[in-house]
Formats: C-alpha cells, structure tokens, sequence
C-alpha cells in the first residue's frame, strides 16, 4: 500500500448502511483503506470512543443570498461555511436566486462571486426560478442544468418569487426534460395575503400573528396542489420544510400511490412550536420562519415520519438574519407588523447535533438513519454521491469525529455564525462534533475552526439519484 497521508483509528465508522470499527486511511484528500490496524501514517487521529461519520450535507441553507427591501443576509460564504464546519457539516447547498425581471444565469454568475475565495468547504449551488420567461425555460434553464445545476427552488408564495400554477407546469416539464429535480415550498399565496390583510386590519401585527396568518391548511392545499402538477407531468418533486401533520398526511397518500414524491424537513419543526413567536418584546420575531413552527402533537408526526421513511432529508434552513439589526428582522423596527419580518431563522451549526441528541440518544432514530437524512440521502438526491455523503473507497474524506457523550448547553456566543441569537439558546444536548475533516484537511478542532478562508470548491451537480426513471413503459 502506498504511503498514507492520515490514518484515523479505532473510531466507530458508521454509514447509511453498517455501523463497523476500522480505521479510515486517506490520500490527497480521498478515504482509500478502511481496515483494521492500518500501517502508521505522517498524520494519525485516535478516534477510540468516538464515531466516525460521513461529514453532513446541508442541501437546504442560505448565505449572502441577495434579498429584496433591504433586508440583508448575516452570514456570507465565510461565515456560514465556518459555521458549518463547526456543527459537522462539510458540504452546502445554498441558493443562486433569481429575480422577476432578472436573468437566471446572472444570478449564477453573481452567486459565484460571492462563493469564490470564502467558502472553507465545498459547495453547490441550487437554483431558485422567480421568473420562468421563455429565455429561462428555453435557453438559460436546461443549459445551466446541463452545467451542473441540476436541482431547483420553486416558490408557490412570497410575491417577489411565487410561480403561478401555469408557471409551476412550464418548469416542471423543464425538470422533466432534462432530469433536474424540484423543491417546492408550499403554502397558498392568496390565503397568506388574505389573511394577513385580515389580521393587520384588526392590529394584531404581533409576532405571534405570524403563524395565525399560516395556519396548516395553506401548507397542506399548496403540497396537495404541488403534488397533483408534479403527478400530471410525471416528475419527481421534494416538498421542503414540511411543519405538520396534515401536509405529512398529503405526502403519504402520494408516497402510498407510487408517486415519486420526496420529503425534507428541519429542526424547527421538531423543537420549536407556535408559542416561541409569543415572547414579550418583539422577540417571537426570532423565530419566524415559513412554515412557521406548529405545536406538540404536530412535533410527534414529524419525528415520526423522520423515524418511517416519509421524510428523506433533514435540513437547516439556515436563514441568516440579525434580530438586532434594521437590515434584519427588524426592519421596520419592533412596532412593525409580523409581515414586515423577514423570514427564517439560523441553524446551520446546530442541525447535526440537535438531531443526534434528540433522536439518537433518546432512541427515536438509529444511526445509520441520522447519517442517511443528514449526509448520504442529500447527497444522492442532489447528485453528489458517492464522492460527498459516505465513507467508502475513493470518497473525498470529509469526516466527522464524533463525541457521542458530550454535554453541550448552547449558547450564541459559542457558535461561528453571524447572527446575534440561536432559538435553541441553554438547550442542553449530548453528542458533538470533536474534529471536522475536510478533503482530509482538519477544518476544526474542539470549538476552533482552522480553515482557511476561500479553501472550499464549487461542486458541479450530476444528475439526482432520487429522480430515477420510472420503470413502467
Ligand atoms: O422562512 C423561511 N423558510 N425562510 C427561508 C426561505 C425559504 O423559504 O426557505
Ligand atoms: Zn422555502
Ligand atoms: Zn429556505
């Protein structure tokens, strides 16, 4: 065997698959040997006691995405890679969006800008299409799919972005065409407003309003209707953050029927509810996000669905914005309506561990299903397996070192993003990154991030494995 460059030992090395104890050896950045007693290398890591995990795939995040109104994103390629990092994830999938009016393959080409020489891990790109002009769906769409973006965001609210139905079906096909795959966010445009005109009306602009003004039923009609245009023109679709019950209900009965409907959901949904908007002050506006978080019981049904196969995909959602900021969630300061917020909260540091310590060690989930939704499945459904998302011959080694045992009380001020809060604020939680490698690079290390800034490289997609052919004629 050639000469290793690093050899980590005795960890616990567990997949989607197997759960094993071998040691990982890596070569310029690739794991090549997974076998016991490895022969000594310039770089050793002891791991005894630890897991060794595929390093996560945050397929769902955002960072220096240009924003409308102002409102301005806290976290760029440095910051939100570095954060990254620090909770154990080694690969990001944020969003090079389109604005009505603006062309797609612009907004490619910016994004990269801002990527370029400050990421510290390795990124793709989703696409968000705002504005499906004949341009975008003949010529900028399928060429841009051909180059390697090969997912993209549809929006069926949020009047800066929403598709109507008739555009939802133009872009579809597009998919259909060329193999991309679709993300939707469901929830009713029109019902959103409608209600929100109705809530202002009266004065409850509060915070709290904000997931009066979202009731399940609009995300359960949009994932419904999203659902029946992806089955008329026989594409596969994956419904993001899904908050509840009743649009869990609306995926099963699609998944039952053999449709090729694919589910991500995120943190919020399994530790905050509807009461977090309620706090004094204008505080409940931390945690705004769409869909806003619901109650208990729906909390259950998402577990659940994590726990039986519905939802394929945890993601963070990471949406950067500073609550003391008038470029942030106070933008119109604290006496403004709920609707002037803007939407999301920050996640991308505590997604691995919230998910381990509340469903690993608390027996919700195995491990094998915490590295599926968190690393192998986002990978396969964005077209970065095998090289991210595994540990197996010839996979980059992005890695994780894992303390199973490890007691953390969170606090803002320990995490690497530049938001001002974390809503998981004195959770306390066992199980946590100790060493993230990247490309065999040591990337952090007990609390340090050590990357240098603008390491990371651009991941072109290949095509999603989830969107396999159907196998009827
Ligand atoms: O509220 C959310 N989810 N904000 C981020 C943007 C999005 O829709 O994913
Ligand atoms: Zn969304
Ligand atoms: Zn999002």
């Amino acid at each position: 065997m050639t000469e290793l460059d690093l050899v980590i030992r005795q960890g616990t090395v567990v997949t989607a698959a197997d759960v094993m104890q071998c040691d990982v050896g890596i070569k310029a950045g690739r794991i090549v040997a997974l076998a016991a007693n490895l022969p000594q290398a310039p770089q050793e890591i002891d791991a005894t006691d630890r897991l060794v995990l595929p390093g996560g795939v945050d397929a769902h995040c955002h960072m220096d995405q240009p924003m409308s109104d102002g409102v301005v994103m806290a976290d760029d390629f440095y910051t939100g890679t570095r954060s990254a990092v620090a909770g154990g994830t080694t690969t990001v999938i944020p969003f090079a969006c389109q604005f009505k009016g603006g062309s797609l393959k612009a907004a490619v080409e910016d994004y990269h800008q801002r990527a370029t020489g400050n990421a510290v891990v390795d990124y793709a790109f989703h696409l968000i299409v705002a504005d499906p002009t004949p341009t975008v769906l003949d010529e900028e769409l399928p060429e841009l799919i051909r180059s390697g973006y090969t997912s993209f965001k549809v929006y069926m609210t949020y009047d800066d972005l929403k598709l109507s139905d008739r555009q939802l079906l133009d872009v579809l096909a597009v998919a259909r065409q060329e193999g991309a795959f679709v993300m939707v966010h469901a929830e009713n445009s029109d019902c959103i407003a409608w209600m929100v005109q109705r809530l202002e009306a009266l004065g409850k602009t509060a915070p709290r309003y904000h997931a009066t003004a979202r009731p399940m039923v609009v995300e359960r009609e949009a994932t419904h209707r999203a659902i029946a245009l992806a089955e008329l023109v026989d594409v596969p679709i994956l419904i993001v953050h899904v908050s509840g019950a009743e649009a869990v209900e609306q995926i099963q009965w699609a998944q039952n029927r053999g449709l090729r409907i694919y589910a991500e959901t995120c943190p919020q949904y399994l530790f905050l509810t509807e009461a977090d908007l309620d706090q004094p002050n204008f505080e409940g506006a931390k945690c705004i996000c769409s869909p806003p978080p619901r109650d208990k019981a729906n909390q259950q049904v998402i577990w659940d669905g994590l726990c039986n196969g519905v939802f394929h995909v945890l993601s963070s959602d990471h949406a950067p914005f500073r609550y003391d900021d008038p470029k942030g969630k106070q933008i119109c300061g604290t006496h403004s309506s709920f609707h002037a917020v803007p939407n999301g909260i920050p996640g991308i540091e505590t997604r691995l561990p919230l998910l381990f310590s509340e469903g690993v060690n608390k027996g919700r989930i195995d491990l094998n299903t915490f590295v599926s939704l968190t690393s192998t499945n986002p990978a396969k459904l964005y077209g970065l397996y095998p090289r991210k998302g595994t540990i197996a011959i010839g996979a980059d080694a992005d890695l994780v070192i894992w303390d199973p045992q490890r007691q953390v009380t969170i606090h803002n001020a320990m995490l690497h993003h530049n938001v001002d809060y974390t809503p998981y604020e004195g959770m306390t939680i066992q199980g946590y990154p100790e060493i993230t490698l990247s490309r065999g690079e040591v990337v952090y290390r007990q609390g340090e991030v050590l990357a240098a800034r603008g390491r990371g490289a651009f991941l072109p997609c290949g095509l999603s494995s989830f969107a396999r052919p159907k196998l009827t004629p």
